[in-house]
């Protein structure tokens, strides 16, 4: 039995540029989907978006923010790319110098700081001419479009960025498809022609990603990755069974399944042959995704919570189609009345975070990656001051829970990054929903003096890194 988490193993926290960057239009900058999107709020929250602009300001402040990563003892960052930044408009032959030195330099200062930069190539950044002219990920001309993208990016940082995430939460592009994949659902279209082509169209730009990343960096290290939220059925019965079965495999497994196998599931062709669904796929497709699955050196997920999946009771378990069609059209969660949630209902089941290592660990047999996991609490800063012990909780307990997957369960974990080492917006344009370790300090129309504080729980993680995930005991003089 292993004593503890590797040496080697990669503590550290995430970001999404896009969320945190601000610098709107500047150097060259084009607007994306991000930018322009109109939020829906989640359940029950009143709207408080704000607008990009400034987000954390990020742009100007990333020396800075490095700083305190490292002073807390980060191994590694993962940040993402805003392909808007390198081509404005998605698609031009020469990409945008400035947008490039931008990153590099963050490379360059990441390596400075003993930090290892892992390099997300699509985080809810489809430059939004990609999105208005040609439908995003839907029009296969926006799957060239970014293949040059991870091109030239790649071009720019190899040698540097040995870890690459393709794609940002893969399996969420059809239920929040403008900001996920950059697409929008033709009325003509059913639902589940639309998730078919959508789930295919994707899967296929992460193939050639992959593929792309390799042949101009044999050495890079390539990885895909979902939002993971394993579904338990609410009641044990087989009904319940069989609806979260597939939930699960439609949700959290296809595009893993995919990327693995380099073909489709037969599952998924079951899904389309019961409702007559031809999609579009093209003579090379198939050589494309099976080149990638040779490619693939480790799987990355994020994961915040699970949820519950029972039958729909006014429709009957003979009408499977209709059933199903219910089931995937409404991935919302239902509450599990075992645990307890933010306010924003997003549940905290610590174990859950062991169950999904354990899970695809057993299915894949490929080193794992947790790159995304933590809390949105609303917080204020008083006297300079943020004790967020509810955050350090919620940590504790799921890296005491990835501990056992690693000792006990012998699952191959290369890291851990947490959900995030600064504020910024959340997918949803909010302030309020903080994540940091590290405060910012501005509120959703005053943008104060934007200034940097250290939480409790920065002192906390930063024990937690020095002792190797050994020390978790919440014992900081702040
Ligand atoms: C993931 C995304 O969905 O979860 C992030 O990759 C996002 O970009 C994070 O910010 C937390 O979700 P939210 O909606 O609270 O920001």
């Amino acid at each position: 039995m292993k004593k503890g988490f590797p040496n080697d193993f990669l503590w550290g926290a995430a970001i999404s540029n896009v969320q945190a960057e601000g610098g709107y239009l500047e150097d060259g900058k084009g607007l994306n989907v991000y930018d322009t999107l109109k939020v829906i709020p989640e359940p029950g929250i009143p709207p408080m978006f704000c607008s990009t602009d400034v987000a954390s300001d990020h742009y100007h402040r990333y020396k800075e923010d490095i700083a305190l990563m490292k002073e807390m003892g980060f191994k590694a960052l993962r940040f993402s790319v805003v392909w808007s930044r390198i081509h404005p408009l998605g698609y031009e032959v020469e990409p945008n110098a400035a947008g490039l030195d931008f990153y590099e330099d963050m490379v360059d200062e990441l390596l400075k700081a003993g930090i290892e930069p892992v390099v997300s190539l699509v985080h809810f950044d489809m430059p939004d001419h990609l999105y208005r002219k040609y439908n995003g990920f839907m029009s296969r001309e926006v799957i060239q479009f970014f293949e040059r993208h991870v091109g030239d990016v790649v071009k720019r940082l190899k040698g540097k960025v040995k870890y690459y995430i393709t794609y940002n939460e893969i399996n969420t592009a059809p239920f929040y498809s403008r900001l996920v994949s950059g697409s929008k659902k033709d009325n003509t279209m059913s639902n589940a022609q639309y998730f078919s082509q959508l789930s295919y169209n994707t899967a296929l730009a992460h193939s050639v990603a992959a593929n792309k990343i390799k042949e101009i960096d044999p050495l890079a290290k390539v990885s895909g990755m979902v939002a993971f939220q394993p579904r338990y059925p609410l009641h044990c019965t087989s009904e319940d069974m069989l609806a979260a079965d597939f939930v699960n495999k439609m949700w959290n497994l296809l595009p893993f399944d995919i990327m693995t196998s380099g073909k489709l599931p037969d599952y998924f062709i079951q899904y389309m042959e019961n409702r007559e669904i031809r999609i579009h796929m093209e003579e090379n497709d198939k050589e494309i995704i099976k080149e990638s699955s040779k490619l693939i050196d480790f799987l990355a997920f994020s994961q915040y919570q699970t949820g519950v999946t029972t039958t729909i009771e006014e429709i009957s378990i003979e009408n499977s189609i209709e059933l199903e069609d219910a089931l995937l059209s409404n991935p919302k969660m239902l509450k599990n009345p075992n645990y307890p949630a933010n306010e924003w209902g997003w549940q905290i089941d610590p174990e859950g975070l062991r169950y999904s290592l354990r899970f695809l660990y057993d299915r894949y047999h490929l080193p794992l990656f947790i790159v995304e996991s933590g809390i949105g609490i609303d917080e204020k800063l008083v006297d300079g001051k943020v004790y967020d012990d509810q955050r350090i909780d919620y940590y504790h307990n799921h890296i005491a829970s990835i501990k056992r997957a690693v000792v006990h369960d012998g699952v191959d974990l290369m890291g851990y990054l947490a959900w995030s080492p600064i504020d910024f917006l959340s997918s949803h344009k909010e302030i309020r929903k903080r994540y940091g370790f590290i405060y910012v300090n501005r509120e959703k129309d005053d943008l104060l003096d934007l200034n940097r504080f250290r939480k409790k729980s920065f002192y906390w993680y930063k024990k937690v890194i020095a002792s190797n995930g050994e020390d978790l005991i919440n014992n900081i003089d702040y």
